[in-house]
This record gives structure tokens, C-alpha cells and sequence, in this order.
């Protein structure tokens, strides 16, 4: 550029230099070279501005990513002003687990400060469970222990003959006891079922639980709904068929519990060993609660926000049918 100006100087003049004189004319072509070395210096200058905004929006750029990264994966990143939803859900590799897994997870995908404890019931995390949580999006832990087999429901046993995921939550508390600090992010624990359907009401409901909330629970107990029964405002007894003298008459999915509790309580946990349909029971009388704790939602739990929903066990009779008659199923290598 200078060059260029230059040589236009000495070959034609400029008209600020009127005629061509290299000796009168040094002094200007000397203020000449020195502005334009001036315009380059501010050239200069801001080309480094431009270069570190960019590179401080490229590092937010990165930053951002980072986040969202960790936040899909193991680690929490929560906002502090709003208790965080840990829901404790135990699970088992069947036929359906997948699809359930997918309904569960895109339920929660709409929820803000939520993580999914998953623990599933094996002697070993499986590959299937791993990948799928690695993609789902959310903020999760996954566990596992095997139910001992003196515990354990055999495929033809009546579902009501031994308890489910009984270990499965306890290993979900103990997670919570070891890593969590309520004082720290305020919590609220949820146990919710693989199978079970959620209206995302509860859940914003859910998390302003100072003790333990309740709610109803449609499709349970041989009944349309159980409830609690609600009076000005305070839970007085149950709505149930069903053994209706439990201290706590409820279902699994139709309580929360503040996360702090857990911790003024280290020992409580669920067992395998108590009367059957006690376990909410034996959780919630062990922390000390009484129906004057318990906070009614869904309306004075006049509305049904849950629902005890179980998935029939697919029949895949046609695998070996196909077996026997083309020597080969389905493709093994496809997950479903
Ligand atoms: C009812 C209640 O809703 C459960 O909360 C309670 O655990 C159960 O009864 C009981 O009596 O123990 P139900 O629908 O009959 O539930 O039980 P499932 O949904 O079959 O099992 C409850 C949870 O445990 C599910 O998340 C399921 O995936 C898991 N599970 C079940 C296991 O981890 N291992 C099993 O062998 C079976
Ligand atoms: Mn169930």
C-alpha cells in the first residue's frame, strides 16, 4: 500500500505535493510515510481487539459447551435457588426394559434440577442400561446389586409373592447419603417405578416438599385410584381396599421425601423382610413421620397425577416358531 502510494508519488506527484521536486518535497513525503505508519499502528491496534473479543467469545463458545457436556453425563450442575428432584428408580432387563426406560426419561427430559438414579438389578452394570443413559440427555447415576435369588421373583411367581427393587432403592439412598450435601442444594427424593406413568404436575409439585408429600394413585390396589383422605387441608387416614390399617396406605409413587430427611435418618432404609405392602410404611414410620407431616398435593389430592401402570410381558412365541422353521429368529444384533 505504501509502496504503491509511493511510486505513484515519484512517477506522477500527488496534488497535495503540486510539481514533483524531491528536494523541497522531502519533508512532506516524510510526514506522508509517518501517517501512514500512524494508520497502520491503528490498523494494528484494533485487529487485536477484534482477535481477543474473538477469542472470549470462542472460550464462552467452549464453556458453554463444556457445560451442556457435563451436564448430559455423570455430573450435576444445578441451579441453587430451586431443590433438585432425585428420582430413585430401580430397574431389571426384560423384554420392555428399553421402552420403558425411553418413556421414563423423555418424561423427565422436561424437568428442570432433576437427577436419575438408576440402579439396576444385576451383578453388573449392563451395556444395554450404560448406553442408554450415556444418550438420554439427562443428569444421571447408575448402580446396580443382583436381588439374592432367596428373594428374588421367578418368572412364574404372582408379582405380589416377594417385594421388587427392595436393594435397588437402598443402594439409591446410600448414593445420596455419600454424596450429597442437603444444606448445600436442597433435594427432594422421589421413588419412581420403571413402569409407572408421571404427569409432569407432580413433579413441580413435588419439589416444594418440606417433609413428605402425598398424592393419589390411580390403577392401584385393585382400585380406579387410592388416596390419601384429605380434611381441612391435613391427610386424617387412607382411601384403600387394601389392607387400609398400614400406618401408611399408599403406593410407592404417591410420596416424596425432603432429601434432608434422609440424612437426620442415616439408617432408614426398605427391607426385604417386612410385611407385604409395609415398605412405604416402614420408611416413612423409621424417619419418624406422622399423617400431621404429611403435605397433600394434586388439589387436596382430589386428582390423579400418577399412575401405577404395568406393561404386559411381551409374548415373543414366534422367535422360536421362526427358529425351528428357518433355523434363525430375529437379528440378535439388533437392541430393542
Ligand atoms: C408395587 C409397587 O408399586 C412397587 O413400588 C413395589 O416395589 C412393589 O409393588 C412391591 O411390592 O415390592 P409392582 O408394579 O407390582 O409395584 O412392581 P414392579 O413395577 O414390577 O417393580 C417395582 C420396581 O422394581 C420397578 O422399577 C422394577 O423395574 C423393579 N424390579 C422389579 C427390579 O428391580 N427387580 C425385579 O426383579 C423386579
Ligand atoms: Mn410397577
Amino acid at each position: 500500500m505504501i509502496s504503491s502510494c509511493l511510486e505513484e508519488c515519484i512517477l506522477r506527484g500527488l496534488p497535495e505535493f503540486g510539481v514533483w521536486c524531491p528536494s523541497e518535497n522531502e519533508q512532506k513525503l516524510e510526514n506522508l510515510l509517518s501517517r501512514y505508519r500512524e494508520q497502520i499502528k491503528e490498523k494494528d491496534q484494533k485487529y487485536t481487539e477484534v482477535k481477543d473479543s474473538l477469542r472470549k467469545s470462542e472460550k464462552k463458545v467452549e464453556d458453554l459447551i463444556l457445560y451442556l457436556e457435563v451436564r448430559g453425563k455423570n455430573n450435576r450442575v444445578f441451579d441453587k435457588s430451586m431443590p433438585v428432584i432425585y428420582a430413585i428408580t430401580p430397574t431389571y432387563y426384560r423384554g420392555v426394559q428399553k421402552a420403558e426406560l425411553t418413556r421414563l426419561s423423555q418424561t423427565f427430559l422436561h424437568l428442570p434440577n432433576f437427577h436419575w438414579i438408576v440402579i439396576e438389578d444385576s451383578s453388573s452394570k449392563t451395556q444395554l442400561v450404560a448406553d442408554f443413559l450415556s444418550q438420554c440427555g439427562l443428569s444421571y447415576t447408575h448402580l446396580n446389586i443382583l436381588t439374592p435369588k432367596e428373594v428374588k421373583l421367578k418368572p412364574d411367581d404372582p408379582n405380589w409373592l416377594k417385594p421388587r427393587g427392595v436393594l435397588q432403592r437402598n443402594v439409591g439412598l446410600s448414593w445420596l447419603r455419600k454424596n450429597l450435601d442437603p444444606e448445600v442444594q436442597p433435594g427432594v427424593v422421589y421413588f419412581a417405578d420403571d413402569d409407572n406413568t408421571y404427569d409432569l404436575k407432580i413433579f413441580e409439585q413435588m419439589r416444594k416438599t418440606k417433609v413428605v408429600s402425598v398424592w393419589p394413585v390411580g390403577l392401584v390396589g385393585g382400585l380406579r385410584f387410592e388416596r390419601p383422605i384429605v380434611k381441612n387441608g391435613k391427610v386424617t387416614g387412607w382411601f384403600t381396599y387394601w389392607k387400609p390399617d398400614r400406618p401408611f396406605a399408599l403406593d410407592m409413587a404417591g410420596f416424596a421425601v425432603n432429601l434432608q430427611l434422609f440424612f437426620t435418618y442415616p439408617e432408614v432404609e426398605f427391607s426385604n423382610y417386612v410385611k407385604r405392602g409395609y415398605q412405604e410404611s416402614t420408611v416413612l414410620s423409621g424417619m419418624m413421620v406422622t399423617l400431621d407431616d404429611l403435605e397433600p398435593l394434586a388439589d387436596n389430592c382430589t386428582k390423579v397425577l400418577v399412575w401405577h401402570t404395568r406393561t404386559e410381558a411381551p409374548k415373543l412365541t414366534s422367535e422360536d416358531k421362526m427358529k425351528r422353521k428357518f433355523g434363525h429368529g430375529s437379528d440378535p444384533n439388533v437392541e430393542v
